[in-house]
């Protein structure tokens, strides 16, 4: 087991990779524990979650993502009588993270929490960092709060039985910390693709561990993301503009921002067309896509909504080189031109 640590505003979160869902016991307090997870991991994992906690099920996918669901969770804490003292733990993808982080931390004003990350997705992304909160009023994210979890565990024997299409979403957060932070790592990546697709347990684990280590560091010196924390959205100013059409999962819309973000850096002279080639080599020898059928004009439209935007113009993350990011506000009329080029386009 390898554990890495993000000092927050408040608590030290200590990231668990290779800890197992049956040692969550010994991390919790004595104090009264609740549950929240999914229907789907309920039914496959409940039977290992420790008996004395109550469980509350919310169901699953990105539309229940919900202030709705929030208030119901809200309704039933009140039911069970939870106060302050008690301890909620998230047990599940990066759904059920982000709502109970923002449960947890709204809920007379904030009960400790933690989390048991089950999808490739949440160990390596949705977990870690602190970033809690829910879709509104057609927006991704837009209501939430920065707050760390106590602890998280990442059962790697979870991801076994995840669908092929969620597996592949992990690896595309894999792959973006990869570009934006560790050259090293691309190469593994390469050159272990076969065995981190079959999760080859020694070849995930050291993946997930490289991911976390990145997020964990970068966190750390920003949590609130005022600087160094945006190079962590790479690939996600379009990957979020396609995920938002509703077409595609947030790892393939962030597979193909990447690409388009990748063949930017190089409109910008940034990196060479070598590397565009060798980088789009990489997101699809993990059969994640690169290109997409959406116009232009219509990524524009979505964009404009991004939350992250101030004012006129976009923070936008670019590679500088294999392994190094650079973030640049630039304005939508930069974005347009560099949109046209082609690559990205099916
Ligand atoms: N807070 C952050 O920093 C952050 C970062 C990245 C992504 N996210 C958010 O994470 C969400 C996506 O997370 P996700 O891809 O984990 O989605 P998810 O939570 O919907 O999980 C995907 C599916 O897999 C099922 N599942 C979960 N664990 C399983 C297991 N072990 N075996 C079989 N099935 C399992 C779930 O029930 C669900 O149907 C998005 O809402 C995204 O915005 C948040
Ligand atoms: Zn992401």
């Amino acid at each position: 087991m390898q554990t890495f640590e993000i000092q927050g505003n408040n608590n030290i979160s200590r990231l668990l990779v290779g800890e197992k869902l049956t040692n969550l016991e010994t991390y919790l307090p004595e104090s009264r524990t609740v549950i929240i997870t999914d229907t789907v991991v309920k039914r496959l994992y409940g039977d290992l979650f420790p008996q004395r906690a109550d469980v509350i099920t919310i169901g699953c996918g990105e539309k229940i993502k919900t202030l709705d669901t929030v208030r119901r969770i809200y309704e039933q804490l009140i039911a069970l009588d939870m106060d302050r003292t008690g301890f909620i733990v998230g047990i599940g993808g990066g759904i059920v993270c982000d709502i109970t982080g923002f449960a947890a931390s709204t809920y007379m004003r904030g009960v400790r929490f933690g989390f048991v990350a089950s999808t490739l997705l949440a160990q390596t992304d949705a977990s870690v960092g602190g970033k809690n909160g829910v879709n509104f009023g057609g927006y991704k994210n837009m209501a939430g709060v920065f707050s760390q979890p106590d602890f998280v565990i990442c059962d790697m024997t979870l991801l076994s039985s995840l669908a092929k299409r969620e597996l592949l979403c992990g690896f595309a957060e894999i792959i973006k910390h990869a570009l934006i932070a560790d050259v090293d790592m691309f190469r593994y990546l390469k050159e272990n693709y076969s065995q981190a697709l079959a999760l080859n347990p020694q070849v995930i684990e050291k993946l997930v561990a490289d991911s976390i280590k990145i997020k964990a560091a970068v966190v750390s010196r920003d949590e609130l993301e005022q600087g160094e924390r945006r190079k962590l959205n790479f690939g996600h100013t379009i990957g979020h503009a396609l995920e938002q059409t509703g077409r595609m999962p947030h790892g393939e819309a962030v597979s193909i921002g990447m690409a388009a973000a990748t063949a930017f850096s190089a409109a910008k002279g940034f990196i060479s067309s070598q590397d565009v080639i060798r980088i789009i080599d990489l997101i699809t020898r993990y059969h994640l896509p690169v290109r997409s059928d959406i116009s232009p004009e219509q990524l524009l439209a979505a964009m404009r909504k991004d939350k992250k935007r101030t004012g006129a113009k976009i923070h936008f993350v670019f590679l500088k080189r294999l392994g190094e990011a650079l973030v640049e506000a630039i304005t939508f009329d930069e974005l347009k031109e560099l949109a046209s080029c082609k690559i990205w386009q099916k």
